[in-house]
């Protein structure tokens, strides 16, 4: 028996919204028609406003190109009728990477990374008709502290230090003495980070999104209040390495090549498992001020404070920058901020909230950044628990101008062609939604194959997930 989501009607959303004292922040809407509103992005035209978050499978070859599992689940964005695909995170460096199998954009690669957007346009065009009007982009990682040889890390914190593992079988965090990425160090990033743009634009892409969230390296420099040098403390500083590479890539693409960014305006606190309830808790003691994250209110740092949130977002629209997908958390230290679920990943703990209260996060800090820059595309993240009834909320918050476009993330990877339904049938099948019972995140966290990685996809809705779910637990060596 589900928990939380009990819902048979809208009725009973609204119900449990106003139940909790949500209505301002979760709004909903039987009328859906400004799901299909066209969006300007930059000299483009997006076709409607619903998108495919970033959803890595954890797929792709050993020297990070697409291998079939990731053309199969682009090609499955590209049929299913949203017209913006924000391609998943994709590494600028070997030891950059996630995991062994995250992609990886080089030069050796590019013509693989050309195929790609081919065979999504062509999945498009096929399903729904044309493609002009089909936006796809590639998310440019560096992921600092979660690379997978070892951490990267930008600055010593806190907080987030005891939650960062150098040996995760062990399970020793990072040390005091532990070194940090130098000053030239991050210039050289800023050059992997211009070199793959330029090389995403020639594969194709008609964005770039500069990732700059779930405490990967650019949104642990963005917190990196307490880091001493040219990339940190003053606002000024902790832009400066995405303020060059936006610049730097613009001159290097004549313009050409459409920005974006992923962002984190909320990073919360680091969460633990409480054993007794096996709910999340704050691993305490957090320190007050809290100076460890980014758009945390350092007083009180279950709270968000957009203040700089909003003044970066400024910085970067000045420096060129034409789209945020805003979106908070950390996977691995708070997943219930990010990914508001019914269930918690085998390596994490049960919601501490009602993941209503999650939703109304993602949509009050959306709302938030959206009013205060009415004429930025702003998209938003944090649907999925909402199942049949996120088009609702999302047609809603493009209606009150909270949001431009709606975006789906675990959802797309259960129901990638949930937009075609909508357009045809005006609502989403219940049998084929996600179910955000996490499985897809435990299958990110299964490394013991030969690959050091298994791949990722909605174990629930498609078959061959399950298949590939049960093997994971069938050789896992602490069954
Ligand atoms: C399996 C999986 C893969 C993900 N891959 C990415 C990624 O490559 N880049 C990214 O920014 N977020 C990634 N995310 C986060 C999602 O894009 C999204 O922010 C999150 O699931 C919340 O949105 P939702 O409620 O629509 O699922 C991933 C999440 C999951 C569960």
């Amino acid at each position: 028996m589900p928990k939380h989501f009990r819902y048979r009607s809208l009725e009973d959303l609204q119900e449990d919204i106003t139940r909790l004292g949500l209505q301002d922040e979760i709004r909903i809407s039987e009328d859906l028609s400004p799901l299909w509103n066209p969006v300007s992005f930059g000299n483009r035209t997006i076709g409607n406003s619903l998108a495919i978050h970033p959803m890595e499978g954890c797929d792709g070859h050993l020297d990070g190109s697409p291998d079939e599992l990731v053309y199969r689940r682009w090609e499955r964005f590209g049929a299913g009728g949203a017209k913006l695909i924000w391609g998943e995170a994709t590494a600028v460096q070997e030891d950059a990477r996630a995991n062994t199998r995250q992609l990886w954009i080089h030069d050796d690669n590019v013509s693989d990374f050309e195929n790609l957007v081919l065979r999504t346009r062509i999945a498009h065009k096929k399903s729904i008709g044309r493609d002009d009007d089909l936006i796809v982009g590639l998310q440019l990682t560096h992921s600092g502290r979660y690379s997978y040889r070892k951490p990267l890390i930008a600055y010593h914190d806190p907080a987030v230090d005891p939650a960062t593992l150098i040996d995760k079988k062990r399970k020793i965090p990072v040390p005091p003495d532990y070194p940090i990425l130098s000053d030239g160090d991050l210039k050289r990033v800023e050059d992997a980070l211009v070199h793959a743009a330029v090389l995403a634009w020639k594969a194709g892409f008609d964005f770039v999104d500069l990732k700059q969230c779930h405490r990967y390296l650019l949104s642990e420099l963005l917190g990196a209040k307490m880091r001493e040098g040219e990339y940190g403390g003053s606002l000024e500083n902790r832009t400066r390495l995405v303020r060059n590479v936006i610049g730097r890539i613009r001159e290097a693409t004549d313009d050409q090549l459409l920005l974006a960014s992923r962002m984190n305006v909320y990073d919360g606190i680091p969460y633990k498992t409480d054993p007794d309830t096996n709910e999340g808790i704050p691993r305490e003691p957090y320190p007050i001020p809290y100076r460890s994250g980014f758009g945390v209110d350092e007083q009180s740092p279950l709270k968000e404070d957009l203040t700089e949130p909003l003044a970066v977002i400024g910085l970067l629209r000045e420096a060129g920058l034409q789209m945020i997908n805003v979106t908070m958390g950390s996977p691995y230290y708070n997943p219930h901020v990010g990914r508001p679920a019914e269930k918690a990943p085998i390596d994490a703990y049960e919601t501490p909230e009602h993941p209503l209260y999650g939703v109304a996060r993602h949509f009050r800090c959306t709302a938030a950044i959206q009013q205060a820059y009415p004429d930025l595309n702003i998209v938003g993240t944090g649907y999925s628990w909402l199942q049949q009834y996120l088009i609702n909320a999302g047609a809603a918050n493009i209606r009150d101008g909270r949001v431009t476009i709606v975006g789906s993330g675990r959802g797309a990877l259960a129901y990638p062609d949930f937009v075609k339904d909508v357009n045809d049938t005006g609502e989403m099948i219940r049998k084929k939604v996600c179910i955000t019972v996490s499985y897809c995140v435990a299958l990110m966290r299964g490394k013991h194959n030969e690959l050091g990685q298994f791949a990722s996809g909605c174990v629930p809705r498609d078959k061959m997930y399950a298949e590939i779910y049960k093997d994971m637990l069938k050789t896992a060596p602490d069954k």
